[in-house]
């Protein structure tokens, strides 16, 4: 065996951060800083001491890579989601499992992406049309699902142009990141002859193959969790399910699969043992657990939310931005909030949304997609933004529908106020300029611009527009008739 020792995600003297539950790793490819969940290296099993994971030594030469291409599968049929919809296009944080794993591959400069569909073609065809319009997403048909092999020998099979390194991903596992995926193609460029495997210490390593390393670290088989003995189910190092193996090692070793009796199904897991018997073995790359997590099902779904939201939120943490409440506020990637805004309980914020500095939203706000809030505003409780701009010191505090808006700076809207953007056929544009204050409960039938300054009185209907410093009131004058009850007592 040639010597080449495992690599761990990360090559840099390790560093405990002061939570103690991370580690920093060094740089990854793009140059940004690298962790790693702890938990991995609490495991006995590697019997190596976390502060001491020592550049990797590679004695070999190794032929150089010329590109890598990825193949994402995706045919699967997905039955535990019991849904007319295909599994890798059930969202995670506002955006399809399967667009988190282009992404990330996307983002970590690998554009050749092949997605491997089955009877889910047409759904996934029209999915990355309208999402990847004009990027070059390959597709290649799965005839029968027969296995994670048989997916991948779909695409040699179809003569699809593959480069050097072949990165194969699932489209259910979508917190992998960008992160990640480039520095697994940094360990294979730099350290592999056959290629390397994602691999995690899981304290609940159930439903996952294990892997089953030699003295030295290199994976000498993979083990279903279907097919493993007592022993074998002992093992907590698991197959995250994405590797970059080279393109001649596929072409000779894929065809040498047997189909796995037990299921029926070529599993290509089984690559493993055969590399190791041509002493060009897969290399197991230490990645965070979080980002293996594969969806089979709805609840598993709702585990991948709850992750990649506390993500968001850390990130916006770390960037100003107070979140009150961990487990009930709900942030889409791709949100821009300003520093010293405050994000109240119970508040959900769409992808797209823009929020300024010194904010205050909800509790229980909704902010949808084309909301964009200036600095220092207030959206209050039970209100509701949508593709709607809302100026700065402007306050919405309580239960408001904004729809379809343009709302100047320094506007006050009272409680209950509705933007009514619809009449059936299309939306209508409210405007509503600086200096604005507007009475609670009033309904501003679209389209309609009141000007600067104006005021409306409470409980108005808008239909008209209003000019500049006027006062609108469009409501039913009262009527109060003194004795009125008195009067009709003496009737009776
Ligand atoms: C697979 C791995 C397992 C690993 C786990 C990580 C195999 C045999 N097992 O198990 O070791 O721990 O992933 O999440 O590979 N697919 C096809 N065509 C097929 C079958 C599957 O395209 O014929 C696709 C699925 O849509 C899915 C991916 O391949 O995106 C993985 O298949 P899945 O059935 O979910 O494999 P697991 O049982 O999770
Ligand atoms: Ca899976």
């Amino acid at each position: 065996m040639n010597i080449q020792k495992t690599v761990h995600a990360g090559n840099n003297r390790m560093k405990k951060t002061r939570n103690n539950e991370k580690y920093k790793v060094g740089k990854n490819v793009q140059g940004k800083d690298m962790e790693i969940d702890v938990a991995f290296f609490s495991g006995k099993e590697r019997g190596e001491n976390a502060d001491n994971l020592a550049a990797v030594k590679t004695e070999k030469t190794i032929k150089p890579v010329n590109g890598i291409s990825a193949v994402i599968l995706a045919a699967g049929k997905g039955t535990r989601m019991k849904s007319d919809k295909t599994k890798v296009l059930h969202e995670v944080s506002g955006k399809p499992m399967l667009a988190h794993v282009i992404d990330a591959c996307l983002e970590a400069q690998v554009s050749d992406i092949t997605v491997v569909a089955g009877a889910n073609m047409q759904q996934l065809k029209s999915f990355a049309a309208a999402r990847y319009n004009g990027r070059n997403i390959g597709f290649v048909l799965q005839k029968e699902q027969l296995g994670t092999a048989d997916a991948v020998s779909s695409v040699i099979k179809a003569k699809i142009p593959l480069k050097d390194g072949v990165m194969i991903l699932s489209g259910d596992t979508p917190l992998i990141t960008a992160d990640t995926v480039g520095f697994l193609i940094k360990m294979f460029t730099k350290k592999s002859d056959g290629g390397i495997i994602g691999v995690s210490f899981a304290e609940n390593p159930a439903g996952y193959g294990r892997i089953v390393r030699n003295s030295e670290d290199y994976v000498m088989r993979i083990v279903e969790d279907k097919d493993a003995d007592d022993r074998e189910k002992t093992i907590k190092v698991i197959n995250g399910g994405i590797y970059i193996i080279r393109k001649d090692s596929l072409d000779r070793n894929l065809g040498k699969i047997k189909v796995n009796k037990a299921k029926g199904e070529y599993y290509l897991t089984d690559i493993a043992a055969l590399m190791y018997a041509e002493d060009r073995p897969l290399i197991p790359v230490d990645v965070p657990y979080r980002e293996l997590a594969g969806v089979n099902s709805r609840a598993q779904l709702a585990e991948a939310a709850k992750i990649r939201n506390k993500k968001v939120l850390e990130k916006l943490s770390e960037n100003g931005i107070t979140i009150v409440d961990f487990d009930t506020v709900y942030i889409e990637e791709g949100v821009e909030i300003g520093a010293d805004t405050t994000v109240h309980p119970f508040t959900v914020i769409k992808a797209g949304v823009k929020i300024g500095k010194g904010c205050s939203i909800g509790p229980s706000a909704h902010l949808r997609q084309g909301a964009v809030i200036g600095n220092n505003c207030k959206i209050g409780n039970f209100v509701e933004v949508k593709n709607s701009i809302i100026g700065n010191n402007t306050n919405v505090a309580h239960l408001s529908y904004i729809g379809d808006s343009e709302i100047g700076s320094n506007v006050n809207i009272g409680a209950g106020t509705i933007t009514a953007n619809y009449d059936g056929v299309k939306k209508n544009k409210t405007v509503i300029l600086d200096g604005a204050y507007v009475g609670s409960n009033s309904v501003f039938v679209a389209p309609v611009k009141i000007g600067k300054n104006s005021v409306i009185g409470a409980g108005s209907v808008i239909t008209e527009n209003v000019p500049d410093d006027s006062l609108a009131i469009a409501r039913p004058r009262q009527e109060t008739k003194t004795g009125w009850v008195k009067n009709r007592r003496k009737t009776k």
